[in-house]
């Protein structure tokens, strides 16, 4: 029985492979006939089966975003901390929550986020529609009582018509969330300078050619967790940051000893836009995070075996930052879709 299912879930997905792999990339259907824009050279992302994004969740989700009605004090909403000029981040070292209180991390950037499977800086959520659950019971953050949530939104006579079209009219947490989970699935970041270069459509100078030697090679030795068409290997790392551990990570969810001090790799997609840097915002500037690297780190017990004086000089430490740079894909903060809307 159990070898016929599988046999016939293969033979689906083989025909699933086949019909989307004739089509252009950029637009493979979802099961909803909705089209992820998905950038060329970027592998089809997970998607919960439960919840493929719709047109009508992600236009109703995008409201849910930037409505400041989620925070009890109906101060701050998504976009207070996860800002579309700054590549979805925040800009202060710890973000503010709905009544003045302080986070204990810095805000990432939601670019591409649909390719993260495990949330947070040490990975401690499983899916984007729990992450919002997290956000409403987080005391730093919206602070809130779930019912109170679709109380409000129930009440709210604009959001009717959006609920009928996206979830036949039925408001309560599962749609809330899904609405707004598909929303940042369109999140795409696929069109920097950096892109334009690999298709050929883009020349870079010879300080960002040399960065980028830099970066994918042994000297630079970024590409090691920096990996792939995001920038990140997804998984975790301490880069000795600290010598006495004050956050202690992916320890947190895995109680494994040598886990503390380790952080995911985060995206270096629209790096230049997202400061300040890693887990606790620490570095205002690249500078700062290039010269980090290049020390060394300080000592850990459980320090990566990659981080290790890099010896670079000035102009090489320029080069590498440059190449950042090329990285900051202006048609993802200027895209229209992402924006606050105005229905
Ligand atoms: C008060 C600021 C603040 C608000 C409001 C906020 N976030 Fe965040 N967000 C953060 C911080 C800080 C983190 C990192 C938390 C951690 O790693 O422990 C984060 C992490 C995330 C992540 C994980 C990304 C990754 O790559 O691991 C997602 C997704 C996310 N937020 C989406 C949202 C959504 C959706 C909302 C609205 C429902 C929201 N955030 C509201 C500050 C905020
Ligand atoms: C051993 C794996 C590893 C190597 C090698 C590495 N990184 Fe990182 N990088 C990480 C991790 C993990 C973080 C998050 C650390 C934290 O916040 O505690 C990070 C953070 C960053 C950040 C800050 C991102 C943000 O959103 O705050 C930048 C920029 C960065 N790295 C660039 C580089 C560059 C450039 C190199 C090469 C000189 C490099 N990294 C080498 C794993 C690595």
């Amino acid at each position: 029985m159990e070898i016929v299912k599988k046999t016939v879930l293969f033979l689906l997905l083989s025909t699933v492979i086949i019909i989307t792999g004739c089509k252009r990339k950029e637009t493979q259907p979802t099961q909803s006939g909705f089209k992820l824009n998905i950038p060329q050279g970027f592998p089809m992302p997970k998607i919960p089966e439960e919840n493929f994004p719709t047109a009508e969740k992600v236009k109703l989700g995008r409201k849910l975003f930037y409505d400041p009605q989620l925070s009890q004090a109906k101060t701050i909403s998504c976009a207070s901390c996860h800002i579309t000029e700054h590549g979805m981040a925040d800009t202060v070292r710890f973000s503010i929550g709905d009544k003045g209180q302080i986070g204990k991390r810095n805000a990432p950037s939601l670019s591409n986020v649909v390719y993260q499977t495990e949330l947070f800086w040490d990975g401690a959520n499983p899916s984007l529609e729990k992450q919002i659950l997290a956000v409403m019971l987080n005391h730093d953050e919206f602070d809130i009582e779930i019912t109170e949530v679709e109380n409000r939104i129930r009440a709210d006579e604009s959001y009717q018509q959006l609920f009928k079209d996206a979830f036949n009219g039925v408001i309560n947490i599962t749609t809330i969330t899904q609405a707004i989970a598909s929303f940042e699935r369109t999140l795409l970041s696929g069109n920097s300078k950096y892109d334009k270069y690999l298709r050929g459509q883009a020349t870079f100078t010879e300080s960002e050619m040399n960065g980028m030697k830099l970066f994918f090679d042994e000297k630079g030795e970024c590409f090691h967790c920096h990996s792939g068409f995001n920038f990140t290997d997804f998984k975790y790392h301490n880069t000795g940051l600290d010598s006495v551990t004050t956050d202690e990570g992916r320890y947190r969810t895995t109680g494994i000893e040598e886990d503390k001090g380790k952080f995911k790799t985060p995206t270096l997609r629209n790096i230049a836009l997202t400061a300040p840097y890693m887990h606790d915002g620490r570095f205002k500037t690249l500078e700062e995070v290039i010269e980090h690297y290049n020390k060394g780190g300080k000592n850990h017990p459980y320090k990566d075996g990659d981080i290790f004086p890099l010896n670079l000089t000035p102009q090489q430490k320029q080069d590498i930052i440059n190449f950042l740079k090329t990285l900051t894909d202006e048609e993802f903060i200027n895209n229209p879709d992402f924006k606050k809307p105005n229905y």
